[in-house]
């Protein structure tokens, strides 16, 4: 996915805020970066750069990039590889047109050929720039830089978001949104209008700002914004207030936006649970479902579907609706459920699980669940996304702004809303009784201060890394609630560390994984309280039999593995449901100690982006 910004003023230059702009985007992607400004004198000046943003910024010092009209691009490499050359914006053949693009042009090659056959030369390899050349050939029949976007875009497939300057007509940015590829937020300013990918991007100072929805343009001067649909028909749009926190953005002098980010959970679950969960009288509202809670009674199946972390979370959901609420649960892969022919329907909920609201997949898994009429939920940290505006019942998981690519406390959010929703579901279901549910609130009046106790020991978890920061792999094993949250703790490692580390169910690793245990082979074991840790501890004697080192994650107190592994991280006993919220945390810490020891960039590791907004 990539960051898009753009800035129009009747007298500032663009070039400050486009640098900056970026720089908040950033997390988006950053394979390579550019700038365009157009200039009074009826050219555009362009510098872009491959690699970090910090490139181009030192390109653009030794430069006069002058003029008050100008747009940005971050990139996250789709076609093409992330060099200078593929790097937007990209130019038509007068180069008198600059576009920056997010998404994918579906039926580029195509037109691509006959673009070229035209005439036309392109100097990239990229889709986006058959946009520019498209745009040129509107603008030679006479139309507007407006009308000669509207028409290329009615000819593009496929999901995007696109940003155009112009010489032709230089008073004028001129935007659109089409489809699920993320989204373009435009902001208000005195005498200088803004348009960005993200909020973060936006001045601290913004207070109104509009997001674009699906099928709509804007046209973008130094003083108004005017809304417009692929017919030319113009719509109002009502500016939103908000307010921009410059300290959310700010890294709190943590090292890492992750680390500060981490830290924030045990306030993000308090945060989750103000106003839904009343412990005096140990009893639960989920006031943003009450519309739909006729419906939801009736439903009998639920399938969840999310991608990446939020997957693991989703899976932990499956196994909280099954047990609490004893509805059936499935949990599918969005990539997959979206092409599968899965029967769904007004009896089905779905539940999908996306801290971005944008992830391309999941949201195509939400359009095929509305296709069938099921009754959907969608659990999102960005209320203005595109699944809030799907999904017909909304659970915010109010983390606040999550910079750090890889999620943490959006993921620990994610854990405890599908915990809140598996007792409301229940509670609607008549399958919990008023004792149960008051036990079940309870048990996480506790929640916030435990995560906080597990972060005190975050020197303890770095000692541990550095025995295994020069590990080329590793194993993960849990089973039942614990499976995901090994599952989640192998991704954290190999995102974070780049090492190649896989989560398996423990039951599973006779049947396989076990041929790959050796001594250079350590694993990482969750073996807590309850009827499945014998289980797990025969697999942690299968691992030790053939010389495998492990790490055993137990609740506190428990000895029985204490002279018997390498090393032992113990975490509060809770719970059965809620330990793996807690074992999450120290999963999340190792892998990212491990990152900073290995030089890892964790706030941004390669080839990453924080919403994938591509298939
Ligand atoms: C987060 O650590 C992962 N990098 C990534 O897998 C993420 O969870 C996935 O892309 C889904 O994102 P979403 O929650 O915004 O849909």
């Amino acid at each position: 996915m990539c960051g898009i910004v753009g800035y129009i003023s009747n007298e500032s230059e663009a070039t400050p805020f486009l640098l900056q702009g970026l720089s908040s985007l950033e997390y988006r992607g950053y394979d390579s970066a550019g700038i365009a400004v157009i200039g009074a004198e009826g050219y555009i000046g362009v510098h872009k750069s491959a690699g970090r943003l910090e490139t181009l910024r030192e390109k653009i010092k030794k430069s006069d990039l002058r003029g008050t009209v100008g747009i940005g691009h971050t990139r996250w490499a789709t076609h093409g590889r992330p060099t200078v050359d593929n790097a937007h914006p990209h130019f038509d053949c007068q180069e008198e047109i600059a576009v920056v693009h997010n998404g994918i042009v579906e039926n580029f090659p195509a037109l691509r050929q006959r673009l070229e056959e035209n005439g036309h030369h392109f100097s990239s390899q990229t889709d986006t720039e058959i946009i520019s050349h498209m745009v040129e050939d509107e603008i030679k029949q006479g139309l507007t830089l407006e009308a000669a976007t509207r028409a290329t875009l009615a000819r593009l497939e496929g999901a995007m978001s696109v940003l155009i300057g112009s010489t032709h007509d230089p008073d004028n940015l001129v935007a659109f949104r089409k489809g699920n590829a993320g989204g373009l937020v435009v902001g208000y300013g005195d005498g200088e209008m803004f348009i960005t990918s993200d909020m973060p991007a936006l001045p601290a100072s913004t207070i109104q700002v509009v997001h674009l929805r699906n099928g709509e343009g804007v046209t973008l001067s130094s003083e108004e914004a005017r809304f417009w649909d692929i017919d030319g028909q113009s719509i109002f749009q009502e500016p939103r207030r908000v307010s921009q926190d410059p300290v959310a953005v700010a890294k709190n002098g943590y090292k890492h936006f992750m680390l500060k980010e981490m830290f924030e959970q045990s306030n993000v679950v308090a945060d989750v649970m103000s106003g839904r969960v009343d412990l005096d009288v140990a009893d639960l509202k989920l006031e943003e479902l009450a519309s739909l809670n006729d419906k939801l009674s009736d439903i009998e199946r639920v399938v969840l579907t999310a991608c990446g972390s939020s997957l693991h979370a989703a899976m932990v959901g499956q196994r909280y609706i099954e047990s609490i609420s004893g509805i059936h649960a499935e949990v599918e892969l969005a990539s997959e459920l979206r092409y599968r022919d899965i029967q769904l329907g007004p009896k089905t909920l779905v539940v999908s699980v996306t801290q971005s609201g944008e992830t391309v997949d999941t949201l195509a898994a939400m359009d095929l669940a509305q296709q069938a009429h099921a009754l959907q939920i969608t659990l999102t940290n960005a209320m203005e996304s595109q699944s809030a505006r799907i999904a017909d019942g909304i659970i915010d998981l109010r983390a606040g702004l999550e910079i750090g690519v890889a999620s943490t406390k959006t993921f620990v959010s994610s854990l405890v809303s599908l915990y809140l929703l598996a007792i409301h579901l229940g509670r609607l279901k008549g399958t919990l009784t008023k004792n149960q549910v008051n036990s079940l609130t309870q048990d996480l009046a506790h929640l916030p201060a435990l995560v906080s106790s597990i972060q005190d020991h975050a020197r303890e978890y770095e000692e541990i890394a550095r025995f295994f920061a020069r590990s080329n792999a590793f194993t993960f094993i849990g089973r039942g609630y614990s499976y995901p949250i090994a599952l989640e703790g192998a991704l954290k490692l190999k995102e974070l560390a780049y090492i190649q580390a896989e989560g398996y169910a423990g039951g599973e690793m006779k049947h396989g994984p076990i041929a790959l245990v050796d001594e250079n082979m350590p694993t990482f074991a969750i073996a807590l309280r309850g009827r499945l840790f014998s289980k797990m501890l025969s697999n942690i004697e299968e691992i030790l039999a053939r010389d495998g080192k492990v790490i055993a994650l137990v609740c506190e107190g428990d000895e029985r593995l204490v002279n018997k592994v390498d090393h032992v991280i113990s975490i509060p006993d809770l719970s059965t449901h809620l330990s793996p919220i807690l074992a999450s945390i120290p999963l999340q810490l190792f892998a990212y100690h491990i990152g900073v020891l290995r030089g890892s960039d964790v706030d941004q590791p390669r080839n990453l982006a924080k919403s994938v907004t591509v298939e």
